[in-house]
């Protein structure tokens, strides 16, 4: 074989080589799966090697938490070392490998990470020698969130949204094009600074790839009924039951300056329980049809699926009961689904055409799951298509059961052929 020949060989490899790392397209839709490190050991573990790679083109590693060091990120209960392996294998797939930055427990220190010109040219830093080091695609911040309340104890300041979209455009600077930069956020705007959904956020989408709006956790245990975890929509339900949907999300941030193709769409792949009495579980008690909206014992949480603790201290330090989260496989483990994701025999089934979502009931238990199936996964990846938005991402990519959920919502947003 001639050099030249030699050459040219080489040269095809290493392109095929480099091509299998994505290179960022600010078009390109998005089908991804946030992957929890604390799940990839332990009961029923969800390993790397059970995630299906091939229908996704990002997965989120969750989480780096922030501290109240400005110079330190931690991936503390996250299995740190595990991350190292989740990005090789992302890149062997040829998938985008993200790390999400906070969620619900690990966000408290963002807002006096962004307080100050100084604080934010060291935390950009942070970001940036985390992102290089791990070999990261992309970074995802989930700030739960600016100027609002989330845990209990997360730093609040009046001005947390225009710092963080400072931080970004300091960011963005210093990294370039090439690292993905998306949110998590809330189905309302960040707050202004007297605490109210921002008019104008549209700042944001000139430095952040796409937002990816978490529309789930809408109705849970703290809710005064049971109602959708992750309502599609909202405007045609009664003026008391709405409380926010995809609908009502996308309108609001599309109005406050963030185009739809910048957009994606977060999605559940589980619901949550509530302990419901039978004279409430039914349509005038009749034992044939589920009522809508009923009301639930709140001192009576359930305990969810396996995933599930009695009790655990949170991030605050404050001592929690059950979460009651039921994943799609815990909805099979726990008999209200058979193994197609149908309502197993002798379990109660409604499904609410407003918001799109489904419920199941266990009468002995008087246990009542607001959860997500094969058909609201239809109808949110028909509404991702038929909207222009940039695609999905589903918290997480281990509640699923058999791809269900994933193969559903892949289809109607028309990721098929992916
Ligand atoms: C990790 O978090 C646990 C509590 O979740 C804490 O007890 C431990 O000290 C932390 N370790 C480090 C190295 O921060
Ligand atoms: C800046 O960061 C440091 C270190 O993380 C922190 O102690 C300080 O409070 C921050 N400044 C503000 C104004 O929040
Ligand atoms: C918010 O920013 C303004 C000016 O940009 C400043 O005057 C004010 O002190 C800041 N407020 C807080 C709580 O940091
Ligand atoms: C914050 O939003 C509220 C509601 O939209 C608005 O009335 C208020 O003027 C805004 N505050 C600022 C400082 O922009
Ligand atoms: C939401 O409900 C309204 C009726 O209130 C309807 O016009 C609209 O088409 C629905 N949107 C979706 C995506 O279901
Ligand atoms: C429930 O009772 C009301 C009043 O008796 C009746 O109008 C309604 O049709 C009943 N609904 C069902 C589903 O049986
Ligand atoms: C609600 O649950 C609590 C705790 O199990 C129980 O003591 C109480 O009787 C229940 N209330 C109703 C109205 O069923
Ligand atoms: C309903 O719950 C009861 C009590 O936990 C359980 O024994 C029963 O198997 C469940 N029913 C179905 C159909 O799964």
């Amino acid at each position: 074989m001639s050099f030249a020949v030699l050459f040219s060989l080489a040269l095809s490899i290493l392109h095929r080589l480099t091509s299998l790392v994505p290179t960022p397209d600010r078009n390109e839709p998005v089908a991804a799966a946030w992957y929890t490190g604390w799940h990839a050991s332990g009961t029923n573990a969800f390993p790397l090697s059970a995630v299906s790679w091939d229908k996704y083109n990002t997965l989120i590693y969750s989480f780096a938490i922030t501290t109240p060091s400005v110079n330190d990120l931690s991936l503390n209960g996250s299995d740190p070392p595990l991350l190292h392996h989740f990005v090789s294998k992302a890149r062997a797939h040829g998938v985008a490998a993200h790390v999400a930055i906070g969620g619900w427990g690990g966000g408290l220190w963002f807002s006096p990470n962004v307080a100050t010109p100084e604080n934010r040219t060291a935390f950009v830093k942070t970001v940036a020698k985390f992102a290089k080091k791990h070999k990261l695609n992309g970074i995802n911040f989930d700030w739960e969130f600016p100027n609002k309340q989330g845990i209990g104890c997360n730093a609040i300041s009046a001005n947390d949204t225009q710092n963080f979209l400072s931080f970004l455009q300091e960011l963005r600077a210093k990294v370039g094009p090439k690292l993905t930069l998306s949110a998590a956020v809330s189905i309302v705007p960040f707050n202004n600074v007297s605490g109210h959904p921002s008019k104008d956020l549209s700042g944001f989408a000139k430095v952040l790839d796409y937002i990816a709006i978490m529309d789930y956790d809408v109705w849970g245990g703290w809710s005064s009924a049971v109602g959708p975890n992750a309502p599609l929509n909202d405007t045609c339900a009664t003026h008391a039951n709405q409380v926010g949907s995809a609908v009502s999300a996308i309108k609001a941030w599309t109005a406050a300056g963030i185009p739809v193709n910048q957009i994606v769409l977060g999605v559940p792949s589980y619901g949550h329980s509530f302990s419901v009495p039978p004279p409430n579980a039914f349509i005038n008690g009749s034992e044939i049809e589920l009522a809508a909206y009923p009301k639930f014992n709140a001192s009576n949480q359930p305990l969810g699926n396996a995933w599930d603790d009695s009790s655990s201290v949170d991030a605050c330090g404050i001592l929690q009961g059950p979460g009651g989260t039921f994943n799609l496989w815990g909805l099979v483990d726990g008999g209200f689904l058979t193994t197609e994701g149908n309502p197993a025999p002798g379990i109660y089934y409604r499904y609410d055409t407003c918001s799109q979502t489904p419920y199941v009931y266990n009468e002995t238990s008087q246990v009542m799951v607001s959860f997500d199936n094969a058909r609201s996964f239809a109808a949110k990846g028909s509404y991702i298509r038929e909207t222009g938005l940039r695609g999905f991402a589903m918290w997480e990519a281990g509640g699923d059961y058999n791809n269900i959920l994933l193969d559903s919502i892949r289809t109607a947003a028309g990721f098929g052929g992916y």
